[in-house]
């Protein structure tokens, strides 16, 4: 469920009625929030006297259903926790090279599996979610901390889509990868179809401003954009002209969350960069379309295929 429906179930949680206006500030939601979800479930709610609102056993159960959802199945700092990100190295040998001519960075698997919690925690993982590029093994860590339901992979790096499939065939998750050149228009059935798009894009401007623009097209009209950002301290101009991006393709931006990634390299940046958590608006638009050719990376562009 989306944001505001989960924070106004949690705030019934407790099975009392409340006034709609003392219910709303609790939810920090504003009435209308409020009055689209018992538009659209009033089999959530009842009023016992008027004006007092409570959730009823259905909207109770929603409730329940949501917060397992949002329940990681291994606890932070746990020996299970090391144990997969003791897997996720592993599996990470087999990827081979890091393809710099695809401008492969690779985050620890320790930040691959704090993503795959925040994306578990914030109910993204549950919304439809999609990795635009994966040479990080997030798809897997989101998995591996118990999501069962389908995550998609779109990458032109074919030797890590079949390390994924081999992965997912022996844990028995529902794993999808998409071999797609993002130089090229996304296939139509993709379109507007995802909760959550997660990227860790290029950081040279053309590039990240060809993965937002693809990650616009993918999301639904309520969708979120999970971005990682990164630049040298003495070089916030880079960071500047990544925020435009956001903002001329209409996105708004909810979180930041500094360091939240950390590389194996990278040290232009410090080994580390910010987690950016944005939301569509109705100006939402890709600033790219159709197909694209020239520099997309800093390092060096990739040969077609
Ligand atoms: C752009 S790389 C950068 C990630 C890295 N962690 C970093 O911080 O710079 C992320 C992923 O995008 C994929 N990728 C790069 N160019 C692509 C393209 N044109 N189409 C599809 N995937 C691409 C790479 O294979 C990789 O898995």
């Amino acid at each position: 469920v989306d944001e505001g429906t989960y924070r106004i179930l949690r705030a019934l949680g407790d099975g009392n009625a409340r006034a709609a206006t003392t219910l709303c500030s609790e939810a920090g939601e504003s009435p209308s929030v409020l009055r689209a979800l018992r538009a659209d479930h009033p089999e959530w709610f009842e009023e016992l006297e008027p004006g007092r609102v409570r959730s009823t056993t259905v909207g109770l159960a929603a409730l329940a259903r949501e917060m397992v959802a949002r329940t990681p199945r291994v606890e932070p700092g746990s020996d299970e926790e090391k144990a997969l990100c003791d897997r996720l190295r592993e599996a990470g040998r087999r990827r081979g090279r890091v393809k710099r001519e695809l401008d492969q960075v690779w985050a620890t698997p320790e930040t691959a599996v704090r993503r795959a919690r925040r994306l578990i925690e914030t109910g993204a993982a549950q919304r439809g979610l999609c990795f635009l590029g994966d040479d990080d093994m997030t798809s897997l860590a989101v998995h591996g901390l118990g999501v069962e339901r389908s995550v998609t992979v779109i990458d032109m790096d074919a030797d890590l889509l079949a390390l994924y499939e081999a992965e997912a065939e022996i844990g028995g998750w529902e794993h999808r990868g998409v071999h797609h050149d993002l130089r090229r228009p996304l296939p139509k059935k993709l379109r507007g179809r995802f909760g959550c798009v997660f990227t860790d894009p290029p950081y040279a401007l053309e590039g990240f401003a060809l993965f937002v623009s693809r990650a616009v097209e993918l999301l639904r009209r309520d969708g979120w954009l999970w971005v990682c950002s990164g630049f040298g301290r003495r070089a916030p101009e880079r960071g500047l002209q990544k925020q435009r991006v956001l903002c001329d393709a209409g996105l708004v931006v909810d979180e930041v969350v500094p360091g939240e990634n950390r590389y194996e390299g990278a040290l232009s940046i410090g080994s580390e960069s910010a987690l950016i958590i944005c939301r569509m608006t109705p100006e939402a638009r890709p600033l790219v379309r159709g197909s694209v050719d020239g520099d997309l990376y800093s390092r060096r562009t990739p040969s077609h295929e």
